[in-house]
């Protein structure tokens, strides 16, 4: 299938990296960006055209839009992508509300034709077989779960870190998919929430000299804890922040009537697992990488979707996950505050 992308930024060339490893009915034709000097020097780069975005998304020959742009711009691209009759592999989130979820849904099913959306992440060897774990005898009926993710934001390290501060950044859009979708993987879906948040930083200072700016005006809240109860009656607390000076290690861990699982971060395709072993009261390594060095790029969902759509095997309830995501996103970040549990409304 040939892959058109758009959104010549940071990441794209670790997609380029991925697809690099699938030899298989995978091309990437040609790429766009709004800003032509990078779609030129990508394509010069990859020896890909480089195309306006208005021609990439009427190319005839291109069968799936990959989607790289920032979250502003994730719903306008995909849409017009289906509507265009191209598949679509957008990076997270999917959108940036419940109803642009419902007009992608809407046009997927109008013109048969598919959207999936990072991450991909569940789709390494390390939370494949830590999902396997959670469901042998090992762990048991699960009873609760914990996640935390903190840093100090991202102005110390990306190119363009504008977008972070911006509606659809922040750290609950930003990284949030990453953990909502490995608990709903392994919990189902979230049934209600209970949240609390804030913006502890008006300003974020930009020190990097290539940067064209060196302040950005936050416009989002940056530090959140909520409470996720899920249709099993599992609760998870859900702490993630791009406020905290002194990071520590992500936390995603499962807690169960026999034992509790300590997952990889599921930002990452592989990495550690752990299980507490009771006789020994200590954590026990259960699985490390076999490679130490990280040998998963982005793309992998990408080559998933081929494959799925390539044998007709495309499961239909893992295309709403993405949506729920999005919806129990809404829900964490809408939270009235008063001190009652938001009720879902299970859109998707
Ligand atoms: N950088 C990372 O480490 C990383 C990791 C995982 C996922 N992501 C996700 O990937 C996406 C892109 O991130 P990035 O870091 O590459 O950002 P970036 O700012 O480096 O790149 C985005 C590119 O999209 C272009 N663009 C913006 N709006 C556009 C539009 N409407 N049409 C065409 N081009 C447009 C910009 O000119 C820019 O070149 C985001 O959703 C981000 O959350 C990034």
């Amino acid at each position: 299938m040939n892959i058109g992308i758009i959104g010549c930024g940071a990441i794209s060339g670790q997609y380029m990296i991925g697809f690099s490893k699938c030899k298989e009915n995978l091309n990437v034709l040609a790429c766009a960006d709004q800003d032509y000097e990078k779609s030129n020097s990508f394509a010069k780069e990859h020896k890909i055209l480089s195309l306006s975005v208005e021609d990439l998304l009427l190319h005839s020959e291109i069968d799936i839009v990959v989607n790289l742009t920032p979250p502003s711009s994730h719903f306008d691209i995909s849409y017009k992508s289906l509507r265009n009759g191209k598949h679509v592999f957008s990076e997270k989130p999917v959108a940036l509300s419940t109803d642009q979820g419902k007009k992608l849904l809407n046009q997927m099913k109008l013109n048969n034709l598919y959207l999936y959306s990072a991450p991909d992440t569940f789709l390494g060897p390390a939370f494949i077989k830590a999902k396997d774990l959670v469901f042998s005898e090992k762990i048991g009926e699960i009873i609760g779960g914990s996640v935390s993710f903190a840093t100090h934001g991202v102005e110390g390290w990306h190119p363009n870190p504008e977008f972070y501060y911006k509606k659809g950044g922040g750290p609950l859009y930003d990284m949030g998919p990453y953990y909502l979708t490995a608990l709903i993987k392994i919990l189902g879906p979230v049934v209600e929430v209970i949240s609390f948040s804030q913006k502890t930083f008006g300003n974020r200072q930009v020190d990097n000299p290539n940067i064209k700016y060196n302040n950005i005006e936050v416009d989002v809240d940056t530090h959140y804890i909520a409470l996720l109860k899920f249709q099993s009656g599992v609760v998870v607390d859900f702490q993630i922040s791009f406020d905290i000076w002194k990071p520590y290690d992500p936390k995603l861990e499962f807690y169960g009537k026999i034992s509790s699982i300590k997952f990889a971060d599921p930002n990452n395709y592989d990495g550690e697992i752990s299980i507490f072993n009771k006789e020994k009261y200590e954590w026990e390594n259960v699985y490390s990488p076999p490679n130490k060095d990280n040998n998963y790029y982005r793309g992998l969902g990408v080559i998933q979707m081929i494959k799925d759509i390539s044998e007709n095997n495309v499961n239909k309830n893992d295309l709403l996950i993405p949506f729920h995501v999005l919806e129990v996103m809404n829900a964490i970040d809408s939270y009235d505050q008063e001190g009652k549990w938001s009720i879902l409304e299970q859109q998707f």
